[in-house]
């Protein structure tokens, strides 16, 4: 059984792919500071694979932490680094704090890591370091264009760092997420708010069970088919699978070093609108809103060209907006209950 070490393990992606590790097979060693989660999804995962959490509160910062974790636990086979600080929101108005989380947690991971010998290593990335391509569907050779905000400079950051570092013996994925949405189909886990949500389906789902009057649709004047953004969103089961394929990336592999970034999205462009529309024709539920503003920073469409991430880790999204979108309002419910 391999023992993989999960970072953020206790958030809305880290759950989920630990669920989708012990159900696999793995020993999947969880770690968290608890800044933006609490208990309640360990419980959950817990409760779905009926295994108990090899949990440790802590923070990435921490080398005495994680050097005792290393010792304790060890030997371990990998690393996948989901902890992070994600609101881009927040971000603009606390740079430091972004850098500072991101940037030292990756740095002093790898520092410890290299100690222990620990080489097999992946990313959370984000198409955020995209910026607004060129040309779409963006594949992973685009330019990074200059980050909209503090948060999309931290992951351009880091991918720079695990470059440069796969000199020291790392063998390393960098995954860059387009727009995960959905709940475990058990509805035990899922995106957990911490104050007001970050991302689209969040507002959708609880405009929709009354917490919010209307849901804002930021601008309506884009030139794309409905005047509405278009972005890439995927299942976060699907997203999960996708980091168990790349481990098993990484063991193929005889290489003693290595860096490679995927996409992870599913190559469809989908609007603000269609998404809303996709969520009544899902769930039955309406959901009123008007358009408002753009929103400053957004860009008006980004979508993936996955075509590395299906022939190279032969990951492919098998879940539909709408099983996404279904599982998100079941969370939703189980919320609000
Ligand atoms: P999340 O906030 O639910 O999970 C991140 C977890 O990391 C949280 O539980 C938080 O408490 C923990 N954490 C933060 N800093 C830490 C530190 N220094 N030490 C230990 N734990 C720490 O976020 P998520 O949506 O699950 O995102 C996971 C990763 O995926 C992040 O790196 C994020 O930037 C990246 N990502 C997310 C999205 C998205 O839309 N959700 C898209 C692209 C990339
Ligand atoms: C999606 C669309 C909004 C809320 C963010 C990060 C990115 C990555 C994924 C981490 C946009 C519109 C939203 C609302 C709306 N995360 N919208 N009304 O901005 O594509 O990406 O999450 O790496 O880095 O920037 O996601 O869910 O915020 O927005 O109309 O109330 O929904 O304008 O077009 P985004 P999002």
């Amino acid at each position: 059984m391999k023992k993989i070490l999960v970072t953020g393990g206790a958030g809305y992606i880290g759950s989920h792919t630990t669920v989708e590790l012990i159900q696999a097979g793995y020993e999947p060693v969880v770690i968290d500071n608890f800044i933006y989660s609490d208990g309640s999804l360990i419980t959950g995962i817990e409760k779905i694979t009926g295994k108990k959490v090899n949990f440790h509160k802590g923070d990435c910062r921490d080398k005495e932490f994680l050097v005792e974790l290393f010792k304790t636990q060890g030997p371990i086979d990998g690393v996948i680094h989901f902890a992070a600080l994600k609101s881009v929101g927040e971000s603009v108005q606390k740079p430091l704090l972004y850098h500072q989380n991101n940037i030292e947690s990756l740095l002093v991971l790898l520092e410890v890591m290299k100690q222990f010998n620990v080489r097999d290593f992946i990313f959370s990335s984000s198409c955020t370091v995209y910026g607004q391509p060129d040309h779409i569907p963006v594949n992973e050779s685009a330019p990074f264009k200059r980050a909209e905000s503090p948060y999309g400079a931290t992951k351009q950051i880091c991918e720079r760092i695990l470059e440069d570092s796969f000199v020291d013996g790392f063998r390393i994925v960098s995954l860059r997420y387009f727009n995960p949405i959905g709940a475990h189909k058990s509805s035990l886990i899922g995106e957990v708010q911490f104050g007001n949500p970050n991302n689209l389906v969040p507002y959708i789902t609880q405009t929709a069970a009354g917490w919010r009057d209307k849901l804002t649709i930021f601008g309506g004047d884009y030139s794309t088919p409905d005047g509405t953004c278009l972005r890439d969103y995927i299942h976060v089961t699907d997203l999960s699978v996708a980091h168990l394929l790349a481990l098993k990336f990484l063991d193929s592999r005889k290489e003693d070093t290595l860096y490679e970034a995927f996409n992870v999205g599913t190559g469809q462009g989908v609007s603000v609108l269609e998404l809303v529309k996709g969520f009544t024709h899902a769930t039955g539920v309406n959901v009123p809103y008007n358009i408002g503003a753009r929103r400053p920073g957004d860009v008006e469409k980004v979508f993936a060209d996955p075509k590395k991430a299906n022939s190279v880790l032969g990951w492919n999204a098998k879940l539909s907006i709408e099983d996404a979108l279904l599982d998100a309002w079941n969370w939703q419910k189980k919320l609000t209950k």
